[in-house]
């Protein structure tokens, strides 16, 4: 199994080159489903799971070629099943993003019902009675969700909690839809704005999307388009985390700063000086003292929980005591244990973390259990005093293209073994 070995204490300085969004560029895959015609994805990042839902897409017949920039083209014309099976959907619960469209294109579908998850349990009932409102005729057996529908109808739904992926569902099966639907409730994610986008311009009638409430005029049909994906805000303050807690400075390019308000003024209470144009954000930390903050993590545009465990590792390190407070999902505070590891000091009470600020870390071995708890290591490994081996960095490889080679880049002293 891979590892990163980590010997820590260098301030990152530098500038890295900002992903496509991953929890952006999955959905628009999914969307790709829809389309007549080619269909092409640009700035999609090289991840893991961008690989798992084209293996999900090929294995239904659907045409799929990648070129050198990673450019993802995909054809619907040779689809010949609707079904997503359970060995790779148990390997990406994102893979449930293809019931919607499967559904609404086609009158059917039989998806795997994901299992829980090193976060949460995180169940889907909200993607089925959503769909159920819009007429669909659902059951699960067999460990899959079996739908069926002759035209899904226009509905108005009331989600009962705020779910991305959930709206993202809802949003690519509505857009076929016969009549209107008004998705309440829905999630305001970057992400569910971008797939929006990319489904108006396959010639869907979206509007309100990035507030709760989206209105979807159904149509007749999409055709394929190129779009390109969304910058990867939560890559992007990952790297501005690294900048943070090794007292460096790292620009940040191909970001998208409008997606980051919430995260980027955490930055600046921790006692980051952190500039923002365009499309770029500057984070200078050098010569100045990390300030511990409180986190509570929250739907967009609150604090997201994708961050939580990457301030955590900054905290650790930080002058005074925050407290972290987990809103989102019930298990997602793995990394506290390893980051105890490591010499911090954090008092775990339920879904809040109670963090008092140490001088120093000292590296360690530890072990990823999940994306983000895999990033709070690998910058908990960068500021430590000495050698830490961060183990099961397939979780890293999931979210983060290239991360070795952008830090090493901007100094990091970081190795794949
Ligand atoms: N929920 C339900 N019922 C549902 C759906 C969700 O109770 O039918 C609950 C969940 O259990 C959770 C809450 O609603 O407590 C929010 O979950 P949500 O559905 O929003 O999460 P998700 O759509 O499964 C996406 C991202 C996650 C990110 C969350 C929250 C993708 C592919 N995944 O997951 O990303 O943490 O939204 O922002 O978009 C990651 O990238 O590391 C990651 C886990």
């Amino acid at each position: 199994m891979q590892r990163f070995e980590i010997e820590g204490g260098v301030p990152l300085e530098g500038e890295v080159v900002i992903s496509g969004a991953k929890n952006a560029v999955l959905p628009l895959q999914a969307a790709a489903l829809l389309a007549n015609g080619e269909m092409t994805i640009r700035n999609v990042p090289r991840l893991k799971d961008v690989a798992t839902m084209a293996s999900l897409l090929e294995g239904m017949g659907v045409t799929v070629s990648i070129d050198s920039e990673n450019n993802i083209t995909t054809n619907t014309e040779t689809i010949e099943t609707q079904c997503a099976p359970y060995e790779l959907v148990r390997t990406m619960r994102a893979s449930i993003l293809v019931l919607g469209p499967l559904l609404a294109r086609y009158g059917e579908a039989e998806v795997s019902l994901p299992g829980g998850c090193a976060i949460g349990s995180r169940p889907v009932n909200i993607h089925l009675t959503g769909l159920e409102a819009m007429g669909a005729d659902i059951i699960v057996a067999d460990g899959y969700i079996k739908a069926k529908a002759k035209r899904l109808q226009g509905a108005t739904i009331a989600m009962e909690t705020v779910t991305v992926t959930g709206t993202e569902n809802l949003l690519m099966a509505a857009v076929l839809a016969e009549g209107t639907t008004y998705l309440e409730n829905a999630a305001r994610e970057p992400e569910v704005v971008d797939l929006a986008n990319c489904l108006n311009k396959m010639g869907a009638n979206i509007t309100g999307a990035g507030t709760d409430t989206i209105v979807v005029e159904g149509v007749e049909s999409l055709q394929g388009v190129e779009y390109s994906v969304l910058p990867d805000r939560i890559e992007t303050g990952t790297y501005l985390a690294a900048a943070a807690i090794t007292g460096g400075r790292l620009k940040c390019v191909n970001a998208a700063p409008e997606t980051l308000d919430a995260v980027l003024q955490k930055f600046r209470e921790a006692g980051a000086k952190v500039e923002v144009g365009d499309d770029w954000i500057d984070l200078d930390m050098r010569a100045r003292t990390l300030k511990a903050v409180d986190i509570d993590t929250e739907a967009h545009p609150g604090f997201p929980t994708d961050m939580q465990a990457q301030f955590m590792a900054m905290n650790t390190v930080s002058q005074g005591i925050g407290v972290v407070v987990e809103n989102i999902f019930e298990n997602r505070m793995m990394h506290v244990a390893e980051l105890m590891r490591m010499g911090a000091n954090i008092r775990l009470e339920g879904n809040k973390a109670i963090v008092a600020g140490i001088p120093a870390l000292y590296g360690a071995p530890v072990m990823a259990t999940d994306l983000r708890a895999s990033a709070s290591l690998v910058l908990a490994g960068l500021a430590a005093k000495g050698m830490t081996i961060v183990d099961r960095i397939y979780h890293t490889d999931r979210g983060y293209e290239k991360i070795e080679d952008k830090l090493t880049a901007v100094g990091a002293r970081i190795k794949r073994v």
